[in-house]
């Protein structure tokens, strides 16, 4: 089955094409990574795949079904959830509520005609859950402001996860970060469970390779490539345009 199908997709911001004719196939479960050089498009793709943006042309599929723009709700219904390259988070709130905020909202927009069901106390027992996963069980009670730099990516990627989504974007989830916070992540990201696809934009190759299996090289829009590791670090092309001679 395919998780995602992204069909002849272009989007231009006045006269300038961001997105130009891009086709890009991601199995369900299947790792994959976008990488490419600043400005190539990978976030403006995230935000046409979420619907925040309306595509100039093409279509997406997600699950088999025609995404519908500008309804992001519906998207984050059908499986889809998404974290930021920028800080998204509530600063002056704690990690629980921060949780408690992002599952009561996918939980409430669900089953907004028999909301009763869902309990606050099973609302918070979900947030300590994915906590859990990725490993704030102890900074539960602490305000964001007061998390180090790499909980606070562990916790942007945990809000994500909220939703139950069947595929997870992430964009840029390691920026940042230390070596140490690196590492951690990598090894969260990948205890995640194996069915959840995951589409991630990344520049830290050393990130990419441990999460993925699949990379597409972006280039003005454009796919410069799709493959496996081996593929792309050796492919001459996407040395030139983005990896240089470091990781080839
Ligand atoms: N809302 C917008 N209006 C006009 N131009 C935009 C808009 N959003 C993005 N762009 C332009 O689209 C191009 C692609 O931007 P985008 O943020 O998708 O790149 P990116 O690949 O995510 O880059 P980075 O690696 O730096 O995050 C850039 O030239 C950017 O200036
Ligand atoms: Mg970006």
């Amino acid at each position: 089955m395919t998780a995602l199908d992204i069909r002849d997709l272009s989007k231009s911001f006045g006269g300038l094409e961001v997105i130009s004719k891009l086709n890009l196939v991601v199995a369900d479960g299947q790792r994959h990574a976008v990488i490419g050089p600043n400005g190539a498009g990978k976030t403006t793709l995230f935000n046409l795949v979420t619907g925040w943006l309306r595509p100039s042309s093409g279509e997406i599929l997600i699950h088999g079904v025609p995404l519908k723009h500008g309804h992001p709700d519906a998207v984050t219904r059908g499986g889809l959830s998404r974290s930021f390259q920028k800080n998204m988070l509530l600063e002056n709130v704690t990690v629980l509520e921060n949780l408690r905020v992002a599952c009561q909202a996918s939980h409430s927009s669900r089953y907004a005609m028999f909301r009763s069901k869902d309990s606050f106390p099973d609302i918070i027992a979900k947030a300590r859950r994915i906590a859990e996963m990725m490993h704030l069980d102890t900074a539960l009670h602490r305000l964001v402001k007061e998390l180090s730099y790499g909980q606070k990516r562990q916790l942007e990627v945990a809000i994500a996860l909220c939703a139950e989504p069947k595929i997870l974007l992430m964009d840029e989830p390691a920026a940042g970060t230390s070596p140490d916070e690196r590492e951690r992540l990598i090894e969260l990201i990948n205890k995640l469970p194996r069915d959840l696809t995951i589409v991630l934009v990344e520049h830290d190759m050393d990130v990419v390779f441990a999460i993925c299996d699949v990379i597409t090289v972006l280039s003005y829009g454009k796919v410069l490539a799709t493959g496996g590791k081996d593929d792309i670090r050796s492919n001459p092309q996407v040395i030139e345009a983005y990896l240089g001679n470091d990781h080839a």
